[in-house]
């Protein structure tokens, strides 16, 4: 008998057959994410959840009695209660590696369009504004031959920094582990502790995994240390930053400006954010390309379907979960 297994939203169609040849399917039909109490329910039959832009916690996990696996399509997995699943056997998966490039693409153009101020020049044109050509008109900072600085300093961080590279910037990092020396003198990236980086970057792009350890690890004394010129580029989660503290320093004028993808309370935005013309904002689509949530849907395709073979999915969270 085939397993069945539950995918909390329409997903590419080449994805859904590769699993439908192999399980019974069921598919939630909305782009929307399903509230833990209606996903419970959903999943009170299956043995594998291919869980894409949902929460699952203990009010999930306790009615889904039969499951295994849940395959998370996204590399963080702050939406998933780990340590719950690991209790009951429940093997958890993620998705790195095939969204690094396509994340570092979108932190760099954040970065870009926030020392440029693309967005305020596209609206200074479209509403008319542009009434003849002037020297002093919208300036920005430049960003080639700055210092880049990396907070996580893992696949996208490293990315992030080679992209760097090709503006002459010079690059900084601070990580929980230090990188091998071969990789920082590659990207010739220099690691710094928390302090220094704070200090020294003209452009801090945040790299770090959710976890209680970075919650609000950019608050209103890590800002205070930035300098008046810098700019905050967020892609990584929004409870990285204490977004109150943000919004302060952004609105005195304390850092020069910011780019963000992530947001604490998403998808609502603070209320004093969007009046900020110093703050670029898009709503978290970091690895949002055709090619990249293929490849993203289908390496939890592949967790999903491993794991529920027996064997140990390539990209597994909680290894104590198959001891
Ligand atoms: C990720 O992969 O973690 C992205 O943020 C999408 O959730």
């Amino acid at each position: 008998m085939k397993p069945k297994i539950f995918v909390t939203r329409p997903i590419p169609s080449a994805v859904l057959d590769h699993l439908a040849a192999r399980c019974e399917l069921q598919v939630h039909p909305e782009d929307a994410a399903l509230k833990p109490g209606p996903l419970g329910e959903a999943c009170r039959e299956v043995e594998g959840l291919l869980a894409v832009g949902v929460r699952v916690n203990q009010e999930v996990l306790s009615q889904a009695s039969k499951l295994r696996v849940v395959a998370n399509c996204g590399v963080g997995y702050d939406n998933i209660d780990v340590a719950a699943c690991t209790a009951r056997r429940i093997v958890v998966t993620n998705t790195p590696g095939v969204l690094t490039d396509t994340t570092a693409d979108l932190a760099f153009a954040l970065l870009m369009a926030a020392a440029r101020r693309v967005v305020e020049c596209d609206r200074f044109v479209r509403e008319g504004r542009w009434k003849r050509w002037e020297f002093g008109m919208l300036w920005g900072a430049d960003v080639h031959h700055k210092t880049l600085g990396i907070y996580g300093f893992g696949r996208i961080g490293q990315a992030m920094a080679r992209r760097g590279m090709g503006f002459g910037m010079r690059i900084l990092y601070h990580s929980r582990r230090r990188a091998p020396e071969d990789l920082e003198r590659e990207i010739g990236a220099k690691f710094v502790d928390r302090e220094t980086l704070l200090r020294e970057s003209d452009f801090l792009s945040l790299h770090v995994p959710m976890t209680p350890e970075t919650h609000h690890a950019i608050g209103a004394r890590e800002i205070g240390l930035m300098k008046p010129t810098a700019f905050l580029i967020n892609t990584a989660r929004g409870k990285v930053v204490d977004e109150e503290a943000l919004v302060a320093a952004l609105e005195a004028k304390k850092i020069a400006g910011a780019g963000l993808d992530v947001f604490e309370h998403e998808p609502h935005l603070h209320p004093k954010l969007a009046g900020l013309t110093n703050v670029v904002l898009i709503p978290h689509v970091a690895s949002a390309t055709g090619e990249t949530r293929l490849k993203m849907a289908m390496l939890a395709a592949e967790n999903l379907l491993a794991a529920l073979d027996g064997q140990r999915p390539p990209n597994l969270v909680n290894p104590e979960a198959c001891s």
